[in-house]
């Protein structure tokens, strides 16, 4: 009987910092449920983290720490290929070339180069600004179907698909035209802090975010604190940033709809739900944090993951690349 082709899964994230409730919910939860039906992708994307400066020491350090967690977190070896970006070469290989069919407008536009610029102003290097066609590489090389991603990367993605389109039209078909996998819920975690901005590791205000890492009575401690409105209705509705922003949490851990959270609360307070949202937070974690503990320390079996998914992702990333370099014009690679 003929073997039906699963379709393909590419995603990654930096290796800068703690992964954050956000990361977990916005991406990292999708990967786990996806490994099971498709072919999947996952990488710690270590050459995008170097367009800010960092540590080398502790990017190191961070690298295998987020390698870890991802499996702490429940990624697969045996089902997805988990690896590290920098031991595949052809990405940087068709990042040069994905380069030579973007224009400077469109790096220009993206949302996140303005916001990076703005936070780094002394060091705006070439690679902030075209970071977004190394993601393009990421994703085509692998003739990706889907990118699970938070709502945040909604416009690098789309760049991928206009690169991909271009290159397609100029040299004929080469690429797949990947689609993005953004959840209805959750695709945008906010701070608990400021709920008009971003969750995100990079916030000053460690009370904006949780740490997947982080211990039981911190994240409650942090839930109690979570800014919300004067009102005192749990309910779902434009205004309520705060709120809104649990119910996403309290929905996207729970797998319970917003109708049946507001049936949950009513009659209660703020008080009350923000406990059993850092509650509920808590006991998802829990699983994670002490997978975590288990794996960081085994360097042996992480080495041994990490080779094994570098093997794999090399196996399959030349076959686009020797396709691509064709079209280009480039001579046959002698070896
Ligand atoms: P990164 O490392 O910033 O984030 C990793 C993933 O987490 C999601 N995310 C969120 N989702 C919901 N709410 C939030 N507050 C939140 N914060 C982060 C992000 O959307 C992302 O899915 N450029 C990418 C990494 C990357 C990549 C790729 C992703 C490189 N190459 C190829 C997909 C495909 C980034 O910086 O993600």
């Amino acid at each position: 009987m003929e073997e039906i082709q699963k379709k393909r899964i590419f995603s990654g994230i930096q290796p800068t910092g703690v992964f954050t409730l956000g990361n977990y919910i916005g991406a990292i939860k999708n990967w786990n449920d996806l490994q099971k039906d498709f072919d999947c992708l996952f990488s710690v994307v270590d050459m995008h983290a170097i367009t800010v400066r960092q540590d080398p020491t502790k990017l190191r350090q961070q690298i295998l720490n987020s390698y870890a967690l991802l499996l702490a977190c429940g990624i697969d070896p045996d089902k997805s290929i988990l690896f590290i970006q920098s031991h595949v070469a052809r990405h940087a290989e068709l990042s040069w070339v994905l380069s030579c069919f973007t224009q400077f407008g469109e790096l220009s536009r993206m949302t996140q180069f303005k916001d990076k610029s703005a936070r780094h102003a002394d060091n705006i290097n070439a690679g902030l600004f075209t970071y977004p066609v190394l993601m393009a590489a990421d994703i085509l090389l692998y003739q990706t179907d889907m990118v699970p991603v938070g709502a945040d990367q909604k416009q690098h993605l789309e760049l991928a698909r206009d690169i991909a389109a271009r290159f397609n039209s100029v040299c004929g078909d080469t690429f797949k035209i990947p689609e993005p996998y953004i959840p209805k819920t959750g695709a945008r975690i906010m701070s608990l802090a400021d709920p008009t901005k971003k969750m995100s590791k990079s916030d000053e205000n460690p009370n904006g975010f949780v740490a997947i890492l982080d211990e039981p009575d911190v994240i409650m401690r942090k839930f109690k604190r979570a800014v919300t409105d004067s009102d005192s209705i749990v309910r779902y509705s434009e205004g309520k940033d705060g709120i809104n922003n649990l119910m996403a949490i309290y929905a996207s851990v729970t797998g319970k709809s917003f109708d049946e959270i507001e049936r949950e609360f009513d009659g209660k307070g703020y008080g009350d739900f923000k406990a059993a949202v850092g509650e509920a937070v808590s006991d998802a974690l829990r699983p994670i944090r002490e997978n975590y503990k288990r794996y960081s320390a085994d360097k042996a079996y992480l080495e041994n993951c990490y080779t094994k998914g570098a093997e794999m992702a090399n196996k399959i990333s030349f076959r686009t690349l020797d396709k691509v370099y064709k079209k280009c014009g480039f001579i046959k690679k002698p070896f």
